[in-house]
C-alpha cells in the first residue's frame, strides 16, 4: 500500500499550487488506505469522493488560470489531462449515486493523478513558473 505523503521536492514552484497539491495528496492518502471491509466504509468513501471532487475542480481551474496567464506553452496538455481526470471522477460519482462504490477506480485515480500527472506533467512546468513568477 502506497503512502501519498507530499514532500518539498514535489514542489511545482508555486506556493498556492503546492498547498493545493498537499491537500489533495492527503485526500489521496486517505483513499489509498480505505478498506471496503471496515465499518463506516460507505460514509468514508462518500466523504472522500466529495472532498476530492471539490478540491480537484478548484485546483484544476486555478492551475489552468495561472498557466494560461503566463502563456505556458504546454497548457493544452494540462487542460486535456485535467478534463480526462474530471471525467473519471464524474463516472465514479455517477456509479456511487446508484449505490456502487467503486473503490478500485478511486484508488486508480489517486495513484494516476499523483504518479502520472503531478510527477510528470505538473513537475514539467516548475522551471517555467520559477522563471516567470
Ligand atoms: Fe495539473
Amino acid at each position: 500500500m502506497a503512502n501519498y505523503e507530499w514532500k518539498p521536492e514535489y514542489s511545482v514552484g508555486h506556493s498556492m499550487l503546492d498547498a493545493q497539491h498537499q491537500k489533495l495528496f492527503a485526500i489521496c492518502d486517505e483513499i489509498e488506505h480505505l478498506d471496503d471491509t471496515t465499518v463506516g466504509f460507505s460514509d468514508d468513501f462518500q466523504r472522500l469522493l466529495e472532498e476530492l471532487i471539490g478540491y480537484v475542480s478548484t485546483h484544476f481551474v486555478d492551475e489552468e488560470k495561472i498557466l494560461e496567464k503566463l502563456n505556458y506553452p504546454d497548457i493544452k496538455v494540462q487542460q486535456k489531462e485535467h478534463s480526462h481526470y474530471l471525467n473519471d471522477l464524474s463516472a465514479i460519482l455517477f456509479e456511487a449515486e446508484k449505490g456502487k462504490l467503486n473503490l478500485p477506480a478511486l484508488k486508480v485515480f489517486a495513484s494516476s493523478w499523483i504518479s502520472t500527472h503531478v510527477f510528470t506533467h505538473d513537475i514539467a512546468f516548475k522551471e517555467f513558473l520559477l522563471a516567470n513568477t
